[in-house]
């Protein structure tokens, strides 16, 4: 996001998810800067976003921001596509800092939200209005009026709220309880190093990025299920750290291992290769840690951690290698642990801290780890989801910003204050309409071709091709291309405005604060 609160985007091509073909290589993920994605590639390459064409096949009737590659990366998305698949529980949360009108940006997340709803996931809309006002500064009165309009766009796009739940960060005490508690496991210098926090960020802005932990986790709280939150590139820091509380707040860790000491991921892959080679070789399984530093030194000598591998293996000395999967004691009380040694079946060793099983895997491992884990008290988080879409053009060329009212088009405009808008955007087209003919106009740089991409064509995919064939073809003008996104997008504010004037009605009716009692 924005200073402003907006999604920022640079200049990329808004048709397919190729992981960004061009633009600086500028990257920055920052919840509260100004975001900006000149290179999808990057995220992909730096911060091990996965791309959303892998999990595609997997999702069971793909939404059409996932089709046309609007939504172009993920984090773990396949259990939430298991889930929808298998008709299991799996959940849908995202938020909305209440900074200003909603626009149609926030439309993309609203959509994303709703249809996940469709597709059978417990679906949670929150209001950011703990992080508005620490982060942002505005007032509770400034909050208030944004809180309502929020929700009722996302009512009036069909959120369902007798089936899903909306709430405010300020009101919910269960998520203000369990950010206390993911407080426990993050240190202050964590916060500085993700979000470039120092020694004068104020106290409750930190409060607010727990509060975010707390709400994504907070479809798990009464079971773990698989919960994907869809948001904007920038929230990456947040899933990160998220992903990681998840896995902090567990009762049990498991690894696996070879011998009683410890190795780190790179030490582990050598041995597995060791001893893979080693039981080949005479099908003797008495192998010992000598033995596969003997064969690492002569068969890897130029490998990554041959030295701290090597170290370990010798200290080991006569120890025998044997593959098991190592249960560690993180956060069990001393009951869970005694509780999971007996659910342990077939052999198994017991130590100080750990517990080694050699006839479990690793799944099994995991499942039973979960299981011990609710039966005494803990949460059993599973680690959260995510999926991003990309950020939208501004109309005006550059970046959509709601501090330049020409560049966004809010969904409380007046449909023809919308009309003009579309109508005075800049486009892909060129100089001349003889040129246009013989070249083509350029779609992948035109923002009026994303209006219609992300928002316009709606579901209709032969819609939305035709429109980009007719302009690269060279078929299809500017002008006119302009006037009928103009006259589908007044088309839609109107529609959409009169069902969120019959939204008012439900939201009276719900649960949720539009008066806060805060000052
Ligand atoms: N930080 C988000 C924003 O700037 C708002 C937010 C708060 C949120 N809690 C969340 C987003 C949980 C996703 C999930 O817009
Ligand atoms: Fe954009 Fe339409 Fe012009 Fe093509 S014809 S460049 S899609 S406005």
């Amino acid at each position: 996001m924005a200073d402003d609160g907006t999604h920022d985007r640079g200049t990329e091509p808004a048709v397919r998810s190729d992981g960004g073909t061009k633009g600086a290589d500028d990257v920055a993920l920052d919840p509260w800067g100004s975001s900006t994605v000149d290179d999808y590639r990057k995220l992909f390459e730096e911060f091990g976003i996965e791309t959303f064409d892998d999990v595609l096949p997997r999702v069971p009737t793909p939404h059409y921001l996932m089709r046309r590659g609007v939504i172009f990366g993920h984090r773990d998305y396949r259990p939430v596509a298991e889930a929808m698949r298998n008709d299991e529980p799996f959940a849908t949360l995202s938020g909305f800092m209440p900074t200003g009108d909603p626009h149609i940006g926030h439309k993309l997340v609203f959509d994303e939200l709703i249809w996940h709803q469709k597709q059978g996931a417990d679906a949670y809309g929150l209001i950011a209005d703990l992080e508005a006002h620490a982060a942002r500064g505005l007032s509770w009165d400034e909050i208030d009026e944004h809180t309502e309009s929020y929700l009722l766009s996302l009512l009036a796009l069909g959120f369902d709220p007798d089936d899903g739940t909306l709430y405010r960060q300020s009101t919910n005490r269960e998520v203000q309880d369990l950010a206390f508690e993911l407080g426990t496991k993050a240190n202050v210098s964590e916060l500085g190093a993700i979000y470039d926090f120092d020694g004068e960020t104020e106290v409750s802005y930190m409060q607010s990025v727990l509060t975010q932990m707390a709400d994504i986790l907070y479809p798990q709280l009464e079971e773990p299920k698989p919960t994907v939150i869809p948001v904007g590139p920038d929230q990456d820091p947040h899933m990160r750290l998220a992903r990681d509380l998840a896995g902090r707040m567990r009762y049990f860790g498991v690894t696996e291992a070879y011998a009683s000491f410890e190795l780190d991921d790179d030490e582990r892959e050598l041995v597995a290769e060791a001893y893979e080679a080693l039981v080949d070789g005479d099908g003797d399984s008495d192998i010992r840690c000598t033995d596969a530093a003997e064969w690492l030194r002569s068969e890897r000598p130029a490998a990554d951690a041959l030295e701290s591998t090597i170290e370990t293996l010798e200290s080991g000395g006569k120890e025998p290698l044997r593959p098991r999967v190592r249960f560690l004691g993180r956060n069990a009380t001393e009951e869970a642990f005694e509780a999971l040694i007996d659910a342990v079946d077939g052999e198994k060793r017991v130590y100080e801290g750990h517990i080694d099983s050699f006839d479990l895997d690793r799944e099994a491992a995991e499942e039973l780890t979960r299981q011990v884990e609710l039966d005494h008290g803990g949460y059993g988080f599973l680690p959260p989801s995510s999926i991003y879409h990309r950020f939208m053009t501004g109309l005006t060329g550059g970046k959509m910003s709601s501090s330049i009212p020409a560049s966004h088009i809010s969904l409380l405009d007046d449909p023809d204050e919308g009309y003009e808008k579309v109508k005075s955007a800049t486009t892909g087209g060129r100089e001349t309409a003889e040129k246009q003919r013989e070249l083509g106009g350029e779609a992948d740089e035109c923002p009026v071709y994303e209006l219609y991409a992300y928002l316009l064509s709606g579901d209709d995919d032969e819609f939305a091709t035709e429109v980009y064939e007719e302009c690269v073809g060279g078929e299809r003008l500017c002008g006119g291309c302009k006037e009928q996104a103009a006259e589908l997008m007044a088309e839609f504010l109107e529609d959409h405005q009169e069902k969120r004037e019959e939204a008012k009605a439900v939201l009276a009716e719900l649960d949720v604060e539009l008066d806060s009692d805060r000052r």
